[in-house]
């Protein structure tokens, strides 16, 4: 049985890319998404959702509208040199939304349908899913199989900040929250996602058959991204897809080695914000919410997993 998700996500390159990669991938049922400001705004990253879903004919993926700034009400800034004026790099997406665009609670519907048959995986700025907590409850939420949570940085230097991820950067209030109310969370950290890099060569085997509806269009936008990243880090040989690395993990968990941490985030305006904390001396203070942190990768089984997935067919999926 393929595994049920439902997706908080900010489409943008890696998450369409990620997108892209779970509705090809038969081991997961992708059951509604949720999509939210971070990379684009939110109108953007729900058009760019819908336009995959088009064209992966799969009506049946509940969409459902999340929020349009983080909870402080500021505004944070989008990224187009990385990920392109509509977050999908050179390719402009049909303006109209075909199907349905279904309100917040939506997603409350899909917890109670399918409550520990599913994993949330979030990918963005975590303030839908904060909010969410703030709605249901915890104990709803928690009926939940585990959260999949791409952000952070242990350790190591942050992507946007010196010391932050962008992920936990652009809400760290939401990130907070949820890392303090999530049971069976697991964090999928810079540590690894850093290392999910796809290369040219990689999308030029993906691009030999005809095998999908999305092959021109991950060339066109992996194009864009890998160029981004070159500036952004000079000889680097492909680009990282840190959200499809989230992924992964749902089908693939054995292929990462984890610990088991209470984190936290930083919440002032100055150089901490957004950055992740947790107690790596040998004798932690273990006080809070514990998470499994991922902190390091089985990197060939991500890319040979990669480019299997990417090169199917949609008649793959159930
Ligand atoms: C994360 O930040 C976003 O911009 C990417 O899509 C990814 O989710 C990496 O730090
Ligand atoms: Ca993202």
């Amino acid at each position: 049985m393929p595994q049920k998700v439902l997706l908080y996500c900010d489409p943008g390159i890696d998450d369409s890319l990620a997108i892209i990669y779970a509705l090809l991938n038969p081991e997961i049922e992708l059951v509604a998404i949720v999509t939210s400001y971070g990379n684009v705004d939110q109108e953007q990253a729900t058009q760019n959702v819908a336009y995959l879903l088009e064209l992966a004919d799969r009506k049946d993926v509940i969409l459902i509208g999340g929020a349009k700034t983080p909870l402080s009400g500021e505004f944070t800034p989008y990224y187009p040199e990385i990920h392109g004026e509509q977050g999908l790099g050179p390719i402009k997406p049909p303006p109209t939304i075909k199907g349905e665009l279904l309100n917040f609670d939506a997603i409350f519907k899909v917890i109670e349908e399918y409550g520990e048959e599913l994993i949330i995986v979030d990918v963005g700025r975590a303030t839908s899913l904060a909010i969410s907590f703030n709605l249901a409850g915890e104990e709803t939420m928690n009926t939940v199989k585990g959260f999949y949570l791409m952000g952070g940085a242990f350790l190591t230097p942050g992507n946007v900040t010196a010391g932050a991820e962008a992920n936990f950067y652009g809400d760290p209030i939401a990130a907070s929250i949820v890392l303090e109310k999530a049971k069976q969370g697991v964090l999928y950290p810079l540590n690894v996602t850093n290392e999910a890099i796809i290369t040219p060569e990689m999308i030029d085997q993906i691009m030999q058959g005809e095998n999908n509806p999305f092959q021109a269009l991950v060339k066109a936008i992996f194009d864009y991204y890998f160029e981004a990243y070159q500036e952004l880090v000079p000889g680097i040989e492909g680009s990282p897809l840190h959200d499809v690395m989230t992924l992964f993990a749902v089908t693939t968990p054995q292929a990462f080695k984890y610990v088991e941490k209470v984190v936290t985030v930083g919440l002032d305006e100055g150089n901490l914000r957004g950055v992740s904390i947790a107690d790596f001396r040998p004798k932690p203070d273990e006080e809070g919410n514990k998470l499994t942190i991922a902190l390091e990768v089985d990197y060939t089984s991500f890319s040979d997993d990669f480019v299997k997935v990417m090169s199917n067919s949609l008649s793959n999926q159930t």
